[in-house]
């Protein structure tokens, strides 16, 4: 099967490297800019690809919202099936690419979106064969996983370990994204979608850990437990919540013993019970692996089939818990809890995401947690 690459970057690379030592597929062109390529696979003309009736397979590892949609679209426009590890643009345009590759005969391969090298999405695409999937949630970003790790055990300092997933190929291009949750938002809606075949919204709670300190790691730690940074959905009775935030959770916990830049990711299903997923979440190899994959899935047979027409209705009252504040002054309603933190019990993501922004007016430097 002739499969092409748009993006030579860290991923495009994993799955040409991938690919070499295949049998049965080949990267007949990669996609590239202009002053990039080099030898005859290369071009950085799209149309030498959507328009190769040789190309089954187009692996889009660009990232970013633009060309990339256009490119999908285009790509499963001309009937070619789509294996994308871009997190961002299919959690924007999810149901149209779904409807496009419908339309068109053609498949979207989504597993490198979340979770990296973790075989995630099909995990959860088999236990809905059975069930109903209840519950997910996950450590899905390495690089803020890798940097709480590092400030953890080796009191790394907060900049340093960012400037090091960087440069091992962990973080985003604007690593804000990592660090301010964005990345696990976009895999929080891809996840939920898929889990819930809902056509999830992009309005609810996410809260990064830009301002985490080791103090904050320290009294967490004296009340036995972890700050991960975590995105979770539910869904009940017609209804679902999703949120993004920084749980502290208890030390014995498998998320709380999460290394480096590994992902564990969790699902409960109605007769599976709990499932767990652990594996390296960023990186070249894995997440080229998760590319190769859907790619080999698809040369077998394999056609996911996305449809979100459930209709579940968002509830922001499905996601309710108990909150930890560091900040200057006591928010409203809350009891102390340890030096210079306080306790906001039984309030909605939603709500303590407000209460936060209300906080960083005066505190910009406040960190929040969920207490599990
Ligand atoms: N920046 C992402 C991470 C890359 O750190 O997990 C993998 O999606």
């Amino acid at each position: 099967m002739d499969i092409a690459i748009l993006g030579y970057g860290t991923v495009g690379r994993g799955v040409d490297q991938i690919v070499a030592d295949i049998d049965g597929i080949e990267v007949r062109r990669i996609l590239d800019l202009p002053d990039h390529c080099v030898g005859p696979r290369m071009t950085p003309d799209y149309a030498q690809i959507v328009g190769d009736p040789a190309i089954e397979v187009v692996v889009e590892c660009m990232g970013g919202l633009e060309p990339a949609h256009t490119f999908i679209l285009q790509a499963l426009g001309a009937g070619k099936s789509v294996v994308t590890s871009n997190k961002a643009v299919v959690a924007a345009f999810f149901d149209e690419f779904a409807r496009t590759a419908e339309a068109n005969g053609a498949c979207l391969l989504i597993e490198a979106t979340c979770g990296g090298g973790i075989p995630w999405i099909a995990s959860i695409e088999k236990a809905r064969r059975i069930d109903e999937v209840t519950r997910f949630s996950g450590i899905l970003n390495g690089t803020t996983n890798f940097i709480v790790d590092s400030m953890l055990k080796n009191g790394a300092d907060f900049a340093e370990t960012l400037a090091r997933a960087q440069e091992l190929g962990y973080a985003e291009a604007d690593p804000s994204a990592d660090i301010d949750g964005i990345d696990v938002k976009n895999k929080t809606i891809i996840s939920a979608s898929v889990a819930f075949d809902v056509a999830c919204t992009a309005e609810f709670p996410v809260t990064g850990i830009r301002s985490l300190t080791k103090a904050d790691l320290d009294l967490l730690g004296a009340t036995g437990r972890v700050v991960k940074l975590i995105g979770h959905g539910v869904a009940r009775d017609g209804r679902y919540a999703v949120a993004v935030e920084p749980m502290a959770l208890p030390a014995a916990s498998l998320e709380a013993n999460v290394p480096s830049n590994f992902n564990l990711a969790t699902l409960e299903g109605t007769t599976i019970g709990e499932l767990k997923f652990y594996g390296q979440g960023a990186g070249s190899l894995p997440t080229g692996n998760a590319m190769v994959q859907d790619v080999l899935d698809f040369a077998a047979g394999r056609r996911p089939h996305y449809d979100f027409s459930r209709g579940l209705t968002y509830d922001p009252a499905l996601l309710t818990g108990d909150y930890v504040f560091r900040t200057t002054t006591p928010p409203e309603g809350s009891e102390p809890f340890g030096e210079g933190a306080w306790l906001v019990s039984g309030i909605t993501a939603e709500a303590a995401r407000a209460l936060l922004d209300s906080i960083v007016t005066t505190d910009q430097n406040a960190f929040m947690a969920r207490l599990v």
